[in-house]
């Protein structure tokens, strides 16, 4: 049999769409305002703090789908059978594939952590399962064990490596014929990915969605973690209609998925858990050719510093193509908000280190401090069609903070360390947002306050 592109997706499409409930329904609701965040009680652990200092990471979705460029769901939304889906292992050639590249492209981003797809729902596994599966990287062409390329070339860039990992499964038969026995092997692969890579900053389970009163086998799960990797953060997407809920009371991270995250009320909360949005650049996780519908880095930027104004991480995805390789656009894309970053202090930008605290802005505007810097954002100036939709420009004028600690009295914008002019009243500051100088549009527009 022929494999190309345009049979599977040509086969696929004669058999009628599918009724299927997949996760791509409804977008989350709108932002529901600036609330505060209060951290005081209970306190993250060492490894929560760690991963909401990352701030910002990327998602890597990259699989056998990619070889047909139409989004990571092809196999199951195209009505492709497994033994034919499968064909794709033998075209498999990861040529490409460097898991030090991608850590180059977060690094340049300004990421600092990569979270790439060990298996997806297609049941194929980039790591040699060791005869868990039949479907793995070691009977491709490929011939290399890419987790084990990835967490190497991660490290090599100080990068962290997570491991998404799927729990719904759509090609091995245990997952509809026994669950004991597929509940065993979703652990046994877990427990491989645990022992045989070094240290993984966290895993990224996806999946329990799709049966939702199923005993899951959690406690058994997470305890494999905890037994071999007690510093990996634990997250379990909850989807896109359960967008910030607890599940379990291992999990470290609740997720956003395609949401706005809003900041956790932890009053009452066992633990300190804290959030990660994950976003894609156009509507498809796995690489899609013929879809068009991307991203600016101008909308990236405002997603990033939306996701840090309510404390929580983003998880900004690509689907790299056929052969392994972050697309152009998707990599200058993420390059230009890496330029961001640096402009607004690089490493020692507030957005790692910094929270919103008691600091309160209007409409999107927002407040971080670290240490004794404080940054203040503001947002919409101007606004283009490539920002996001329903938001209107401000224009340039006064701009209100709330809850400034006192004594920090000077102000500079940080594009061009040109002074900025504030006045205060009491914890209220007032920042006097200019309009844009001839040459300059930096999206949001940040002034440190310092003591002077
Ligand atoms: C959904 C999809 C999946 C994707 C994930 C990323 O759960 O099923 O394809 O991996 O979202 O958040």
């Amino acid at each position: 049999m022929t494999i190309s592109r345009r049979s599977f997706l040509a086969s696929g499409l004669a058999a009628g769409p599918l009724a299927l409930n997949t996760p791509f329904g409804s977008f989350p609701g709108p932002f529901p305002g600036a609330l505060e965040i209060l951290a005081q009680d209970p306190r993250p652990t060492d490894r929560v703090r760690r991963f909401e200092n990352m701030a910002f990471g990327l998602f890597v979705h990259w699989g056998l789908y990619a070889q047909l460029g139409a989004g990571e769901w092809v196999k199951k939304l195209h009505g492709i059978d497994t033994p034919r889906y499968m064909e794709l292992m033998k075209t498999f050639t990861a040529k490409d594939f460097s898991g030090r590249e991608l850590a180059r492209v977060a690094k340049r981003a300004g990421m600092r952590y990569v979270t790439l797809t060990s298996r997806h729902h297609d049941g194929f596994s980039l790591y040699d399962t060791a005869g868990l599966s039949p479907y793995d990287v070691t009977k491709t062409p490929a011939g290399r064990d890419l987790i084990a390329d990835f967490c190497d070339g991660c490290r090599a860039e100080d990068i962290v490596p997570m491991l998404y990992c799927t729990t719904l499964d759509w090609t091995d038969p245990r997952f509809e014929h026994d669950w004991k026995g597929y509940q065993e092997y979703l652990r046994a692969s877990i427990r491989r990915l645990c022992t045989q890579y070094g240290p993984i900053g966290g895993f990224w389970f996806d999946g329990n969605w799709s049966k939702k009163d199923a005993d899951w086998e959690t406690d058994a799960l997470y305890a494999v973690i905890r037994e071999h990797q007690p510093e990996a953060l634990i997250i379990n997407n909850t989807g896109l209609e359960q967008g910030g809920k607890l599940t379990h009371d291992e999990i470290d991270a609740v997720t956003f998925e395609r949401g706005r995250p809003s900041p956790l009320d932890r009053s009452g909360m066992k633990k300190y858990v804290t959030g990660e949005m994950c976003l894609t650049f156009n509507q498809h996780w796995g690489i899609a050719t013929n879809d068009f519908n991307l991203l600016s880095p101008a909308h990236v930027i405002e997603e990033l510093l939306l996701c840090r104004r309510a404390g929580a991480n983003l998880l900004m995805n690509v689907g790299p193509t056929a052969e392994g390789r972050v697309p152009d656009y998707e990599r200058a894309a993420l390059a230009r908000v890496g330029d961001w970053i640096r402009l607004h202090g690089g490493e020692e930008s507030t957005l790692y280190e910094g929270r919103p605290q008691r600091m309160r802005g209007t409409e999107r505007d927002f407040a971080l401090r670290r240490g004794e810097t404080i940054d203040l954002f503001v947002f919409d100036i101007t606004t283009t069609a490539s920002t996001m939709h329903g938001v209107k420009s401000r224009g340039a004028g006064k701009r209100r903070f709330e809850g400034v600690p006192e004594g920090f009295d000077r102000a500079i914008w940080l594009d061009d360390g040109s002074e900025a002019t504030i006045e205060r009243n009491g914890e209220t500051v007032t920042l006097d947002a200019k309009k844009w100088r001839y040459g300059t549009n930096t999206v949001v527009r940040v002034a440190r306050l310092s003591q002077a």
